[in-house]
């Protein structure tokens, strides 16, 4: 397939990146440079570009985040994160893309009680966010399952919750970690559940979560990814709720 990934210089997007590349033709989109043969500088609030950087694409990947989403500032990064996806699904809509897959996160059920009060199913109760970071990733689905519904685009929506490199043992922003929380995941094992997400057959909306601990397995229904993507993280962390 034709893919667009967007976010591909991300801590996530560059592990897709290689991924997609071994099976796929991979166009990478980012506001930042990437060092990739079919690489495209654009700012995803550019619908101009956008829209250019889909023709001829089969199905698109979203990564992109805006950093440090808090109170008390101005909403430029929920305006990137929210106005942002609307551009990438109307621009695939336009150009009659099929399958879209989006990184979403576990902080769309952060508004309720964390583990084990209450349990993160992903069809159990409506979507609760707490905090603008989290808001926006609410958005963010519900921009997606409305293009699904009205448009009956095929969207997979992956919920990751602490993404870490396990090698360097840092998360995203550069963050040493000390302790493993259930809610952990190798950055290779997102980029490879998104990969198959991408390829999954029989997707109308789907939300999966991808976790890859005993305790994330207890919280969440992780093993429902694997049956219905044939995913299974390759790296696993000994954390219990
Ligand atoms: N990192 C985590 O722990 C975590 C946890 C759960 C979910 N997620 C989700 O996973 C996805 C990937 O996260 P990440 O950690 O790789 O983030 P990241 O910040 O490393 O990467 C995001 C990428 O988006 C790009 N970007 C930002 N603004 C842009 C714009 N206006 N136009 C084009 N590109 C732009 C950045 O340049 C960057 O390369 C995000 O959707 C995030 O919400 C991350």
């Amino acid at each position: 397939m034709n893919v667009l990934l967007a976010g591909a210089a991300g801590f996530v997007g560059r592990v897709a990146l290689e991924l997609l590349n071994e099976r796929h033709q991979v166009t990478a989109f980012d506001i930042q440079n990437v060092e990739f043969n079919g690489a495209i500088v654009g700012d995803v609030l550019d619908y101009a570009a956008v829209i250019t950087a889909m023709q001829g694409i089969d199905a698109v990947v979203n990564t992109i985040m805006a950093p440090n989403l808090t109170y008390g500032e101005n909403g430029s990064g929920f305006t990137v994160n929210v106005s942002g996806m609307y551009n990438l699904l109307e621009a695939a809509r336009v150009h009659g893309i099929k399958r879209f897959v989006h990184t979403s996160s576990g902080a769309v059920h952060g508004g309720y009680p964390q583990p084990p009060e209450t349990f993160l199913r992903h069809d159990l109760y409506p979507l609760k966010a707490a905090g603008p970071y989290a808001l926006s990733k609410l958005l963010q689905e519900e921009l997606a399952w409305n293009f699904h519904d009205q448009h009956g685009m095929s969207i997979a929506v992956i919920r990751p919750w602490s993404i870490i490199d396990s090698k360097t043992m840092l998360t995203t922003d550069g963050t040493v970690v000390e302790d493993y929380s259930w809610g952990m995941i190798d950055r290779h094992d997102v980029a490879s559940a998104l990969v198959c997400a991408l390829e999954a057959k029989d997707i109308n909306y789907e939300c999966f979560y991808v976790m890859a601990t005993p305790g994330g397995y207890k919280a969440t229904d992780v093993t429902r990814t694997e049956d219905r993507l044939g995913w299974n993280p390759s790296i696993t962390f000994d954390a219990n709720l």
